[in-house]
C-alpha cells in the first residue's frame, strides 16, 4: 500500500479536512456528506498506513504524518491550479482563479480593490485568506497562493516585492486620553502608560518593537492582544494605548472614537507590498492584479480609506 494508489479527490478532500481540522465544514467544503469524508479519510490513512488526524478532547488536531501530507497535498494542488491557468491562458480564457493572501492589517482595503479589479472581470473566481504576516509568509514559502499584500518581504524569501502605497503607523489612544489634544508628544512621554500590543508573528508588532528599540522606548505594561479591531475596542474604553496601522482605524478616527497622539517622528511610513516567490509563473489574472495595484493601488487605497470615512490626516 502506498500513496500511489491516493486519488485526487482524496487529496482534495484530505486538504479541506487539514485546512478546516473540521470533518462537517470539510465535507461542506467539497460538496460531500460527512460519513463520505471519513471513508476518504480512512482509505487514505489506509495507504499512508499512519493516522493523519488525532482528536485531543474536542480539538481535533493533525499528526505529523498528517502536517507532512498536508503539506505535500497543497503543493499538489496548487500546481494543479497553475496547469489549469496555463491551460486557460492557452485557451485565451479570462476568466481563471486569483488567490491572495493579506494580513490582517491589509484587510481593511484589501476587499475595496478586489471590488473594484472585478468589476471588468464577473467570471474571475477569488480566494481570500487573512492571517498576520508570519502566516501569510508561509503561504509565500508553501506556495500556496498566487499573491500576498502585506508589508516588505523577509530579506531571506525569494520573494519579488513591489510596494504600491503606503501605510502609516501611529499612536492612538482615546479621544479623551490626557495627551490626545497636545499639539506634540515625546515617546518618552508615554512610558507609564499600558500599550495594547498585537499577538508575536504580527508585522505591526515587530514595526513597533523597532521604532521603540530606536528610541530605547519600554512601556511601562504591555498587553498583547490578537487583533486590531479588539485591540480599537479596548483604546476606546480607556485600557490603553496602542501603535497601529492607522488604515485600521479610518472609521473611528473620522468618527472621534479614537484620536492619533501626534508623537513626535510619527506616523512611522512603512510601505504596502504585492508579493510572489521570485520563480512564481504568475496567472493572466495574478499578473493583471499585481499590475493593477501597482499603478493604481495608491489612488485605491486612499478612496477604500475616503469610503471609511478617514477625513483627517494622519500628521
Ligand atoms: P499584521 O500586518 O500586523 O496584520 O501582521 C502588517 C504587515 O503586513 O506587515
Amino acid at each position: 500500500m502506498s500513496l500511489q494508489r491516493a486519488t485526487l479527490r482524496q487529496l482534495r478532500i484530505f486538504e479541506a479536512a487539514a485546512r478546516h481540522l473540521h470533518f462537517g465544514r470539510a465535507a461542506a467544503e467539497v460538496h460531500l456528506s460527512q460519513p463520505a469524508v471519513s471513508i476518504q479519510l480512512k482509505q487514505l490513512e489506509r495507504d499512508v498506513q499512519l493516522p493523519l488526524f488525532e482528536q485531543m478532547g474536542r480539538r481535533m488536531n493533525l499528526t505529523r504524518a498528517g502536517a507532512e501530507l498536508a503539506a505535500h497535498a497543497r503543493a499538489v494542488l496548487a500546481r494543479l491550479r497553475e496547469a489549469d491557468d496555463v491551460i486557460a491562458e492557452l485557451k485565451g480564457v479570462s476568466a481563471g482563479e486569483l488567490h491572495i493572501a493579506a494580513t490582517t492589517t491589509a484587510v481593511y482595503f484589501v476587499p475595496h480593490l478586489l471590488a473594484t479589479f472585478r468589476r471588468d472581470r464577473p467570471r474571475l473566481k477569488v480566494r481570500l485568506s487573512v492571517k498576520n504576516r508570519e502566516l501569510v509568509v508561509r503561504d509565500l514559502m508553501e506556495n500556496t497562493i498566487d499573491l500576498a499584500i502585506m508589508g516588505a518581504a523577509p530579506p531571506d524569501l525569494d520573494a519579488t516585492s513591489i510596494a504600491f502605497a503606503k501605510n502609516p503607523l501611529s499612536i492612538i489612544a482615546a479621544p479623551d486620553h490626557p495627551l490626545a489634544r497636545k499639539r506634540l508628544v515625546q515617546l518618552a512621554q508615554l512610558a507609564n502608560e499600558t500599550f495594547l500590543i498585537r499577538e508575536g508573528g504580527s508585522g505591526t508588532r515587530t514595526a513597533m518593537e523597532r521604532a521603540f528599540a530606536v528610541q530605547r522606548f519600554r512601556p511601562r505594561e504591555t498587553v498583547e492582544m490578537g487583533s486590531n479591531e479588539t485591540i480599537k475596542q479596548a483604546v476606546m474604553v480607556g485600557m490603553g494605548v496602542s501603535f497601529l496601522s492607522l488604515h485600521t482605524a479610518g472609521l473611528e478616527l473620522a468618527t472621534g472614537e479614537l484620536a492619533v497622539l501626534k508623537v513626535d517622528g510619527m506616523p512611522l511610513m512603512r510601505d504596502w507590498c504585492i508579493i510572489h516567490r521570485q520563480r512564481k509563473w504568475l496567472s493572466p489574472a495574478a499578473a493583471a492584479f499585481k499590475d493593477y495595484l501597482v499603478m493604481e493601488g495608491v489612488k485605491l487605497i486612499d478612496g477604500a480609506m475616503r469610503r471609511g470615512a478617514f477625513v483627517r490626516k494622519a500628521s
